[in-house]
């Protein structure tokens, strides 16, 4: 199914609306907590890297977030989370705001990607297994569940620890 929305980067006055979504997606606070958390974060936020998607009455139905990370000293981006408003799950809208902001991180320059979520869904964007490459998280997971995209094809996917931004609490 086609998603009917628009996508585009998070303005000012977004935020309450995003965390609407965010609220909405997720069984619990956490993760609207969690965007909160790193838009305040200078060293985490990006600008221009967190996408929403608008349906066609201008209401906010979809968002996702890129943070700055590291793979050992390697500069990389996290993403997480990603939302959809329930009632427009499955229609294409996480896909096309995810889509979005990981070409906008590849317009930025930035090369490698990592997400911790679920195996069927994220590497339709081309992520592949981390352990793979030798990227390790310090908490214990489900291997499959740590991914990588390299933005760049050119790029060399560093082994070693990833450091999430401090709000994720990893
Ligand atoms: C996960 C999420 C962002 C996907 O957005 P969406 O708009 O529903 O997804 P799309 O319509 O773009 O893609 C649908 C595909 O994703 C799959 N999918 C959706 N949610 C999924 C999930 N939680 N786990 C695995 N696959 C999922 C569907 O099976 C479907 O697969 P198909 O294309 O092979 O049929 C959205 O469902 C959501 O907000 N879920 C609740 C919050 C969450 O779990 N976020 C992800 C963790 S950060």
């Amino acid at each position: 199914m086609t998603a009917h929305v628009t996508v585009r980067p998070e303005t000012a006055s977004d935020a309450p609306s995003v965390r609407e979504v965010v609220l909405a997606a997720f069984p619990d606070v956490d993760e609207a907590d969690l965007v909160d958390a790193l838009r305040a974060d200078e060293e985490a936020w990006i600008d221009g890297l967190s996408w929403v998607a608008v349906d066609a009455a201008g209401h906010l139905v979809g968002h996702s977030l890129l943070t700055r990370c590291h793979i050992g000293t390697a500069s990389a981006l996290c993403l997480a989370p990603c939302s959809v408003r329930p009632d427009r799950q499955r229609e294409g809208v996480g896909t096309a705001v995810t889509a979005a902001a990981l070409k906008a991180a590849r317009r930025a320059g930035e090369s490698l990607v990592v997400v911790l979520g679920h195996p069927d869904y994220y590497p339709r964007f081309g992520f592949e297994r981390a352990s793979t490459h030798g990227i390790r998280l310090s908490i214990e997971v489900p291997d499959e569940s740590l991914m990588v995209l390299r933005l760049d094809p050119g790029a060399r996917i560093p082994p070693g620890l990833v450091r999430y931004p401090r709000a994720f609490g990893i």
